[in-house]
């Protein structure tokens, strides 16, 4: 069954530049390979994720790897809950702001067809340009 888990969370402090770049790295292998779509953004200290795929691998990747991660903390869980398809069309890990006009489309649609407006100052900034 598809699933989506979108949360924000805070980036350790003294997170250097080489632990975010290895952070996306393993986040895009590992979810192009296991089939799981959505995007990670990281900017003002902040990472947002979208996760969609199979509900089983999406659970147990948020609830015994990501939430158990200490390079971040404060995980605010926004979004979990069943989905007819992904919106996404692959997983994509990019630093600061989106790269391509499709990413952008798919952040918007997300971000539209949840109703996102009860996000921290910072997310708000860092998604901006989404939220326009
Ligand atoms: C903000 C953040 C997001 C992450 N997102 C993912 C992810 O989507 N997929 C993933 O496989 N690992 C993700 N990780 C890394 C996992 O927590 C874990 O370190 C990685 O999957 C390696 O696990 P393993 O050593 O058990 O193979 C993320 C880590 C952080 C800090």
């Amino acid at each position: 069954m598809n699933h989506t888990i979108c949360y924000i969370s805070k980036a350790k402090e003294g997170l250097t530049a080489i632990e975010i770049e290895n952070i996306f790295a393993t986040t895009q292998t590992k979810n192009n390979e296991a089939g799981i779509k959505g995007i990670l953004l990281f900017g003002f200290g902040n990472f947002f994720q979208v996760l969609e795929g199979d509900k089983k691998v999406i659970d147990d990747l948020y609830l015994k790897k990501i939430c158990d991660d200490n390079r971040h903390y404060d995980l605010l869980t926004i979004i979990n809950y069943p989905i007819k398809y992904p919106i996404f069309s692959e997983y994509s890990s990019e630093f600061n702001i989106v790269k391509t006009n499709t990413q952008l489309d798919q952040v918007k649609a997300y971000l539209n067809q949840n109703k996102l407006h009860h996000l921290s100052k910072n997310i708000q900034r860092m998604l901006n340009p989404f939220l326009l």
